[in-house]
């Protein structure tokens, strides 16, 4: 691995602690302005100073994002579809040349294994991957999971260990059942992605569930955005992710910080 890759790899996964806290704010993409994200720069501008990567799109990053924030991004380069049609049937949307123009970090995009689409967009991830090598840039693989598919660690680890085989250098995924299987069966860092929104003490179970079984952390988007108190939550997953928090702190962390926010806007 060439001195670029490896440095802009470390702004995505933290040295210090070999991990990180993705900041999925890219589903846009396809759904839309989804709740939480209408406007995504008032949504993204308190949590950026907790987040160690931002994960979005071109049009949100140059229109919501001032230039001057200090954080590394991770740019989706897949789309194309909508909630409205085949989420597999997606396509590349950005070119290397302007992620590197807009100074990305990383370039992410999504394979659908089992769909009729696999090929596609497995080989749109073997192609952006040939060209990242080029200039150095981390390519994160997102196994997305088509409605006729099961979240199961078979399934996840069959996804992980394929995106890992075609070069990509970390990978997506969800949690699952018997989740260190697919950790341990992908010789590429794993983080989890978060899912539907669900109760903030659920969500930071998942968290802490993951990175116990081997995840580097998480790229996180609705359970962090979608949360009553999104800083309260954005933080703690923070504690866990790095720090090793264990659940009950954590959710005393979060309630903590729940309450903190509502004295000082009361
Ligand atoms: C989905 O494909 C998007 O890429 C999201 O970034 C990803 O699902 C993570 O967000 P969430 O935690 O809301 O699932």
């Amino acid at each position: 691995m060439d001195w670029g890759m490896k440095n802009r790899l470390s702004r995505i996964i933290r040295p210090e602690t070999g991990r990180t806290v993705m900041l999925a704010v890219d589903h846009g993409y396809f759904l839309g302005p989804t709740t939480g994200l209408q406007e995504p720069g008032k949504t993204i501008e308190p949590l950026i100073p907790y987040a160690d990567t931002l994960m979005l799109t071109r049009g949100v990053l140059r229109s919501c994002v001032s230039p001057k924030t200090d954080i590394p991004i991770v740019l989706r380069v897949s789309g194309g579809t909508s909630i409205l049609g085949n989420l597999a049937d997606e396509g590349l949307t950005v070119s290397m040349k302007d992620a590197l123009k807009l100074n990305v970090s990383g370039v992410a995009l999504s394979i659908f294994v089992g769909s009729e689409l696999e090929k596609q967009t497995l080989l749109s991830l073997a192609n952006v991957i040939n060209e990242a090598e080029e200039y150095g840039v981390p390519v994160l693989a997102v196994t997305a999971v088509g409605k006729d598919m099961v979240r199961d660690a078979r399934y996840l680890g069959l996804a992980c260990r394929i995106a890992a085989e075609l070069g990509s250098h970390y990978v997506k995924t969800y949690y699952c059942d018997d989740f260190e299987k697919v950790v341990k069966n992908c010789p590429v860092p794993v983080v989890i992605a978060g899912g539907k929104k669900i109760p903030e003490k659920e969500a930071l179970e998942l968290s802490c569930n993951a990175v116990q079984r081997g995840a580097v952390g998480v790229d996180m988007g609705r359970n962090i955005f979608q949360s009553e108190h999104p800083v309260a939550m954005i933080r703690t997953v923070r504690e866990i992710v790095h720090n090793n928090l264990k659940l009950r702190d954590a959710y005393d962390m979060y309630e903590t910080l729940s309450r903190e926010k509502e004295v000082v806007f009361a």
